[in-house]
């Protein structure tokens, strides 16, 4: 069993998550760490174990004991990082969302085709064990009609964004809600439910968004930023929608209709649990119709596990991409996104 040695950059608290879940992984190792403070980098390499650090992504990616790199850092940092490290010939898991646009992950893709390695999105929706299953058992039940998904959760950060907005805290704008770090709410949280459509039924022809936006101080200047959003989609003979959220919960099912019935996951983010209705005789009135059949399989020892698994697969059988976080399907999500952001009016320095 061949070892994959990983630098990881950013020491925030996704790379402490992530971690959690790679050293499940056998064939994972963590190498080294890169941070922007050298204290950072030792602190953070004494609680995982990591002997090695570094303050150059560049110095990290010369680095010849280093395989693979992990990006866990803000969303416009993404595009420049991955490319670095890509022409040094590491492969890389980039956080999501890849990019900040289509233009800078198409960039992205073609950078890492150039240098012969791999380049994927650490999206985890797609590459969980009860969403792979439900792809799996879609074709069993007839053509697909609607897809309907929800992420909706109040932001642990909201309050204080909103005390920043009033004046009242002199604290800078969070990275998920800063536009100048292409973040907001379909960066953030809407990703997870777009990510996955376009990974069952492709690019949708149409993008309707309704999207709620807020005002935030950047730079001397209040700039737009969106914080929740119900989206539209048309595919040929299906439609879908998603609804999105930093400043409300939910609770709903993440449901594909088709024409033979209906497929559940109790939810899109990171799926548990997954059921299957088939339609049986067609019902009218009070008739009660066919029971939910539970079809979820075991979820793994730790929910970023998957993510790794599937890196290393890929690098290790010399594909060069996966085929449920491809490539492909990260720009096609990328343009949807652009087009939602286009509609709400938010802007990145990384579009201009
Ligand atoms: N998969 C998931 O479940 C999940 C969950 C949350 C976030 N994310 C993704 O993870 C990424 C980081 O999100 P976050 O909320 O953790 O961000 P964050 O707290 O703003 O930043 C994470 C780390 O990145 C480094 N960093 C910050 N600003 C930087 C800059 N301008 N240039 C280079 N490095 C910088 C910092 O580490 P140092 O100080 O050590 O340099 C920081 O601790 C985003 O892409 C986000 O979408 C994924």
């Amino acid at each position: 069993m061949e070892r994959m040695r990983f630098g990881i950059v950013g020491t925030g608290r996704i790379s402490d998550w992530v971690l959690k879940g790679a050293v499940m992984e056998p064939r994972f190792e963590a190498a080294a760490v890169c941070s922007r403070s050298e204290e950072k980098a030792r602190e953070f390499g004494a609680r995982h174990g990591i002997g090695k650090t570094y303050t150059s992504v560049e110095e990290m990616a010369a680095d010849p004991q280093i395989d693979a790199i992990y990006i866990g850092t803000p969303n416009h940092t993404h595009h420049d990082l991955a490319i670095a490290c890509m022409k040094q010939g590491k492969h890389v898991m980039c956080e999501k969302p890849l990019a900040s646009n289509a233009r800078e992950a198409e960039e992205m893709a073609a950078v890492a085709r150039e240098n012969g390695v791999v380049l994927m999105e650490a999206m985890i929706s797609t590459l969980s064990p009860n969403f792979r299953n439900v792809q799996g058992k879609l074709p069993e039940i007839g053509t697909p009609r609607h897809y309907n998904a929800a992420f909706c959760q109040y932001s642990s950060k909201i309050d204080m964004l909103r005390r920043i907005v009033s004046g009242e805290e002199s604290a800078p704008v969070p990275s998920s809600f800063n536009p100048d770090c292409s973040g907001g709410a379909t960066q953030d949280i809407g990703i997870y439910t777009i990510y996955p459509m376009v990974t069952l039924f492709g690019e949708p022809s149409s993008v309707k968004a309704d999207a709620v936006t807020m005002e935030v101080p950047v730079g001397g200047e209040m700039k737009k930023i969106d914080i929740h959003c119900t989206a539209q989609f048309s595919y040929p003979g299906m439609t879908a929608s998603v609804t999105y959220s930093k400043i409300a919960d939910s609770r709903l099912r993440t449901e594909i209709t088709c024409d033979g019935g209906i497929i559940s996951l109790d939810q899109i983010h990171i799926s548990h649990g997954a059921e299957m209705i088939r339609r049986g005789a067609p019902t009218s009135g009070r008739t009660s119709g066919p029971q939910s059949v539970d079809i979820s399989v075991p979820c793994d020892a730790d929910e970023y596990l998957c993510e790794f698994t599937e890196f290393i697969d890929v690098v290790q059988s010399g594909a060069r991409e996966s085929v449920n976080n491809s490539l492909a399907n990260s720009i096609s999500t990328a343009r949807v996104i652009d087009e939602i952001r286009r509609q709400a009016g938010v802007i990145f320095p990384a579009d201009l």
